[in-house]
């Protein structure tokens, strides 16, 4: 959800709690050095295409032997080459109907719906709000995904094109004063205490399911009593690794040891490590937990009060669902973090229950049995997708990632470990983990005003973070939990809501969408406004449905950096922005700055990933500025790279006089070869998840929360419900609109996008 409906409602999915006085302004205004220099040096390694024969023999005929995989990480690599280099297909209009429209030639398939089951014993889903065993089902709000193949025999394969699994997040659910109204018969309970049954299920609705599909001849399918199906939930044992094991800050009545804990919630963005694990990025954790009001005096102010307020969750703070309420065993008194109990290490209650989500949670897909791990020397914040480095033998790997936050940042964790080509195909996939991922340095990123950028390390050798006054750090734990105020320490930019990251597999670029911020403003009236800088350089108002009027920057933009010298563990980086998102009318000089034509414009863009194969970048909207003309979407880009386009000057006029002057760089002008609208989804949806089989040839795509406008008051009322798809699309019982996995396929069997 990227407005809420009602202005009155509280969107959880939008937190702002970035109070730092970071500075900004001076890095606009400070001397600029010689963009021109500074990209001839930053270039020289810069790579070209280069088409791979066997690669493109293989998929350009109708041969039935599997093409060739994505090269599996060879040492000094190149990159996989990519096989499209230019897209194909005519560009979808923009629509405001309630399907899935994809381009002439294509056929989108509805795969795996909310409550679909996943095992033989659950019955069929009715989706009338009576259903139950959730534990059982698809989950709801289907979000990031990836593929792992798998051979005829159920090995796992890397090549392997018509047997596979999808693990994907089920990030949240419709909701409206707590309750998740489209599972319950009459919507459910909004006021205190919730309901047992209503909170349970609404629980079971969360986290990840992992589920096997096939195709039989030419079509897809997902298979019900899969002995590779499972979910995790928010009752799901998870360990904790990293420097947060053990540490004093995730001591729990569950777990005193501080090893062990529960669920994963909100789980937005996903990425595929070089290693073949599923990690998934919990993201809008925050609003799950209560504290009450005279929290700060019990915690006798210290310095946990400063974290939780950093985290979005002052004293006082409603839980989204108030599953806290629910009764009084534990698996719901969790949600309540206030200070309870008299120990003094919180063996006796969840004060430090908050600081055990907000990571990157790996997960072994093919291994239901073995414990999902969070990875805390990632840190902790509002994470969306994670995307690796290029593997390189005996270097280290790097991964990325965004806070999706207004003004929060963007980081990167640069592995202690250098890859060894062995580690592409382990026989223990979790352990491969806790080599890359548990040892490193953390880095946040600060975006300078001349295209240059600096990772700083946010650790206690790091003296501006180990003195910072604003928070005392105890340890390496203490940073990564609160990674936030180590990023504030150091002075890290501010970003306009950093979602998805994906690496270009075709030359290392990192690219990160910024899907908008209300936050920007020429003249900011305090609080946690700020005023444009190079690397988030607009503040204009969009004008929606010819009367409201969203400021700040509405639409978003996708900005890309390219690593210095050293590669993963640079320090330093240059960067651009490939494309500043836009609807085609609004003015070139201002707003539309990458020229988008109609078949190109679009607002809020959110999932973002290179297919590994293809070498395509797919993007796909999460809106609520665009809507009144079309429902979200999901472009295909073929970028160039960092240093294509041209450095720009925006001025503003500020009321009390004088001019704001923001220099930026914008990639080189998209053309109709290399980026156009693939995909619009029904009403009220947003589009996300992005995965591929290695030849190609099929497309997976999660539609979420269609018809989340619906009123609560109008469940029963299906004439009322803002969608109905899938099921007007002839999938599945009742006419509730449902999250759902679709699969695309060419009709003559190509390759998506050619
Ligand atoms: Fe769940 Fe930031 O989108
Ligand atoms: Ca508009
Ligand atoms: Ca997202």
């Amino acid at each position: 959800m990227n407005q809420p409906v009602d202005p009155t409602l509280i969107d959880f999915n939008d937190e702002d709690s970035n109070r730092s006085a970071n500075p900004h302004f001076s890095q606009v205004l400070d001397a600029r050095l010689s963009r021109r220099s500074l990209l001839r040096g930053g270039f020289g390694g810069a790579t070209t295409a280069v088409l791979g024969t066997g690669l493109l023999a293989a998929c350009g005929s109708d041969d039935p032997v599997a093409p060739p995989a994505p090269a599996p990480a060879p040492a000094p690599a190149p990159a996989p080459s990519p096989i499209v280099t230019r897209l194909g297909f005519g560009a979808v209009n923009k629509s405001l109907a309630d399907l899935v429209t994809v381009p002439a030639g294509y056929t989108a398939t509805i795969l795996y719906a909310l409550g679909d089951p996943l095992r033989a014993a659950t019955p069929a889903y009715k989706n009338d709000g009576t259903d139950a065993d959730f534990e059982n089902r698809a989950g709801d709000h289907h979000d990031g995904m990836e593929w792992f193949g798998l051979s005829s025999t159920g090995t796992p394969s890397t090549t392997a094109a018509d047997r596979g699994l999808l693990a994907m997040n089920h990030e949240a659910t419709t909701d409206e004063t707590r309750a998740s109204f489209f599972i319950h018969a009459t919507g459910g309970t909004a006021t205190l205490p919730r309901p047992v049954d209503e909170t349970d299920k609404e629980m079971a609705l969360h986290g990840v399911s992992v589920v096997e599909i096939r195709k039989t001849g030419t079509a897809w399918s997902y298979l019900r009593d899969s002995s590779y199906n499972f979910r995790i939930v928010p009752t799901t044992e998870i360990d904790i690794a990293g420097p947060l094991r053990g540490n004093a800050l995730a001591i729990t009545k569950y777990s005193p040891t501080g090893t062990v804990t529960r669920g994963t919630i909100n789980n937005c963005g996903t990425g595929k490590t070089p290693w073949g694990t599923f990690v998934t990025g919990e993201e809008n954790w925050s609003g799950y937990f209560f504290r009450v009001a005279t929290d700060n005096t019990v915690r006798g102010n210290d310095k946990s009060v400063t974290s939780l307020n950093r985290y979005g969750r002052a004293q006082g703070a409603a839980s989204r669902h108030g599953w806290e309420t629910a009764s009084a065993d534990d698996r719901h008194m969790r949600f309540n973090i206030s200070r309870s109990g008299v120990s003094v290490d919180g063996s006796d209650d969840y004060r430090h229950e908050m600081n055990l989500q907000g990571y990157i949670v790996e997960i072994d897909p093919y291994t239901k049995t073995k414990k999902a791990v969070k990875r805390s020397a990632l840190g902790r914040f509002a994470h969306e997708s994670a995307a690796f480095s290029i593997p390189v033998v005996g270097q280290p790997i790097a991964a990325y990632m965004g806070d999706d936050s207004r003004n929060e940042y963007i980081y990167k964790f640069v592995s202690t470990a250098v890859w060894s080509a062995a580690d592409a195909t382990p026989t223990d996939r979790l352990a491969t983990g806790a080599k890359y991922l548990d040892q490193g340095k953390l880095f946040v990123a600060k975006f300078n005003a001349d295209g240059s950028g600096q990772w700083i390390e946010l650790s206690m050798t790091n003296a501006t973070v180990r003195d910072y006054t604003g928070y005392p750090f105890a340890d390496q734990a203490d940073i990564c939990v609160n990674a936030r105020l180590a990023g504030d320490a150091v002075g890290a930019t501010k970003m306009d809501r950093p979602e998805w990251c994906s690496v270009n597999p075709k030359n290392g670029e990192v690219y990160f969408a910024l899907t908008n911020n209300s936050n920007r403003r020429v003249d900011p009236t305090g609080g946690s406004q700020l005023v444009p800088d190079s690397a988030n350089p607009r503040a204009y108002s969009d004008i929606r449905g010819g009367t409201s009027t969203n400021s700040g920057n509405p639409n978003g933009h996708i900005l890309r950096l390219k690593e210095g010298t050293g590669g993963a563990s640079a320090t330093a980086f240059t960067w651009d922005i490939y494309v500043f998102a836009a609807e085609t009318s609004a003015a070139t000089g201002t707003v539309n700055l990458s020229n988008l034509t109609g078949d190109q414009d679009m607002s809020s863009p959110d999932g973002l990933a290179f297919s590994p194969t293809t070498g395509i970048c797919w993007i796909q909207t999460d809106d609520g500025a665009y809507t009144d003309v079309t429902n979200c979407m999901m472009l295909a880009a073929i970028p160039g790279q960092v240093g294509d386009g041209a450095k720009r000057t925006l001025s503003y006029a500020r009321s009390g006089g004088g001019t704001l002057t923001v220099d930026t760089y914008v990639g080189a002008t998209p053309t109709a070869d290399n980026l156009k609208r693939f995909l619009v989804g029904p009403k009220d949806c947003e589009i996300t998840g992005i995965a591929d089989t290695p030849d190609g040839k099929a497309l997976f795509v999660n539609i979420q929360h269609p018809g989340e406008g619906t009123r609560m008051a109008d469940v029963t009322d299906p004439t009322k419900y803002t969608s109905q798809w899938p099921s007007n699309a002839g999938y599945g019982a009742g006419k509730r609109p449902r999250s759902a996995t679709i699969v695309i396929t060419k009709n003559d069997g190509g390759v998506i996008g050619s």
